[in-house]
């Protein structure tokens, strides 16, 4: 019995939670289809030798792309942006955000669903992503950044 991965891809509505129990009703097929796939918790349980998702959000499907073809450059790129936000403080996830607006930069939006309050991917009617830094990672953001001023001894990791 397969257990429940860890998510990639943090998504609201995500049925990981539950998804050892709905994979026993998954059915041997030629071919898995999830229409509406998200953070695709279902899809390790798929019983078949090809699968086929979609999603109404490009970007979304675009980051699915990426950790399907290129998933070392997927982790690096996490990385170096998780660490920016360690290193320099909130600034860095508005800066981000504010990038991912004019780019729709697929890395950019992997950092925000991990990061932004609650998971919420919410745009506003201009399509510009709108949602904050999640407040306790801001809070211990600001206090690691303050405390690494202080004393430039050591090496962190928050999560
Ligand atoms: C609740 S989430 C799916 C969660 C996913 N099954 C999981 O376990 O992680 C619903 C998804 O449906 C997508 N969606 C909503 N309307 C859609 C449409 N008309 N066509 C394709 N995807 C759609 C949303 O973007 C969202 O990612």
């Amino acid at each position: 019995m397969i257990k429940a991965l860890p998510s990639v891809i943090k998504w609201s509505g995500s049925k990981r939670s539950v998804a050892v129990e709905l994979s026993k009703y998954i059915q041997k097929s030629e071919t898995y289809y999830e229409p509406f796939v998200g953070g695709g918790a279902l899809m390790p349980f798929a019983k078949s030798p090809k699968a086929i998702a979609s999603d109404i959000i490009p970007e979304l499907i675009n980051l699915w792309n990426a950790i399907k073809n290129t998933p070392i450059d997927v982790a690096n790129e996490y990385s170096k942006r998780w660490h920016r936000l360690q290193e320099d403080g909130p600034s860095v996830y508005y800066e981000i955000r504010d990038n991912f607006n004019k780019t729709k930069d697929y890395f950019d939006f992997l950092f925000l669903t991990r990061t932004c309050v609650n998971g919420l991917i919410r745009y506003n009617k201009n399509d510009f992503f709108i949602l904050n830094l999640l407040y306790w990672i801001s809070l211990r953001v600001v206090l690691l950044v303050r405390h690494l001023k202080r004393d430039k001894c050591c090496t962190f990791t928050i999560i």
